[in-house]
């Protein structure tokens, strides 16, 4: 089965994750910056991760370069692109407002690019789309906050807001923005239990209240959080690339994807930062498959899961589940 042709959705993708070294160096050009390597070629050669703050470190590094609304509608044009190629009928875009204001870039300037972009994409494509603000969880819930308060008149705009960066202070101290952002009408989702134990991943659920878990991987450490998550069909947006690249798994074949799928749990595959980890999300699916033996029963129902899982209308959601029957069926 050709997994490119069937429809997806992709709910896990950090937008300043899919910049790639070219266009890194093509922006920074542009905004009169110097990199401190060489040229891509060298950038390439340092994406070798020991875990995930060694990656953390160079991707705030790198996404320095986005300056202007122009560089957000460029670098979401890029990804969305390629997804369109890979499938995806819809995306949700991640973006990290706090770590572009610290550099002087508006929220107004980024939110304006990649809503251009998604504009864009729904001419060109037909995919639909939206975006998802990010609290960087390593910088506090005082600077949520902050951002929070910033972005008021683009709350609009916003799909949802998450958690992502390195996983360290308690998550349930951003109880306080979470609800702040549901009452505001926004969807909520989080990174939790990427490298840090389960404990996450329960407190996201009851003291966040998120509607879906980014990663969660180490749910699987815990029968009771396994059986919650079944049970409520909680979604997980695993990223297999990633979870290999910052060595949370020792090696795709290993990879609990499989093993979350025959245990009920309503997995769906996505890139995390594409740019990266070595492939974008139709290259997830394709190392996936073939590390893990997927059949297309189990390729089709993470394709299934994913529109089940994307914040969309019921009429957008039947739209795309009719297509997916259809590709399916055509397919054989
Ligand atoms: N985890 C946490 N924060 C991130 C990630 C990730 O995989 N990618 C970009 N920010
Ligand atoms: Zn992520």
């Amino acid at each position: 089965m050709d997994h490119r042709a069937l429809p997806k959705a992709e709910l896990h993708l950090h937008v300043e994750g899919a910049l790639e070294p070219e266009l890194a160096f093509a922006l920074a050009r542009r905004n009169g910056l110097t990199l401190p390597w060489a040229d891509p070629a060298e950038l390439l050669r340092l994406y070798q991760f020991r875990d995930l703050q060694s990656f953390l470190d160079l991707y705030y590094q790198v996404m320095g370069v986005l300056r202007t609304g122009a560089d957000f509608f460029d670098l979401a044009r890029a990804y969305l692109d390629r997804a369109a190629g890979d499938g995806v009928r819809h995306a949700e875009l991640f973006f990290d407002p706090q770590a572009h204001w610290s550099r002087g870039v508006a929220p107004r300037e980024v939110v304006a690019g990649l809503t251009d972009a998604l504009d864009d994409a729904r001419q060109r494509h037909g995919l639909s789309g939206g975006l998802i603000l990010c609290f960087l969880r390593d910088l506090g819930p005082g600077a949520a906050a902050e951002i929070w308060g910033a972005v008021q008149p683009l709350v609009g705009d916003l799909l949802g807001v998450g958690l992502d960066s390195a996983e360290v202070g308690p998550i349930e101290a951003f109880a306080p923005v979470f609800a702040q952002a549901r009452q505001r009408g926004l969807r909520l989702v989080a990174h939790a239990g990427e490298e840090a134990p389960p404990h996450d991943i329960w407190q996201a659920l009851d003291s966040l209240g998120v509607e879906r878990v980014d990663h969660g991987l180490r749910a699987l450490e815990d029968d009771a959080l396994v059986e919650r998550l079944v049970r409520d069909q909680v979604p997980l947006t695993v990223c297999p690339l990633s979870n290999v690249r910052l060595q949370a798994v020792a090696a795709l074949e290993r990879h609990p994807l499989a093993a979350m799928l025959a245990r009920g749990l309503a997995v769906t595959v996505n890139s995390d930062d594409p740019a990266y980890f070595g492939g974008y999300i139709g290259d997830n699916f394709e190392a996936a498959s073939a590390a893990l033996g997927l059949s297309d029963e189990a390729v089709l129902r993470l394709c299934r899961h994913s529109l089940e899982a994307a914040f969309v209308s019921p009429q957008r959601r039947a739209e795309l589940l009719a297509e997916l029957t259809a590709v399916a069926s055509s397919d054989g």
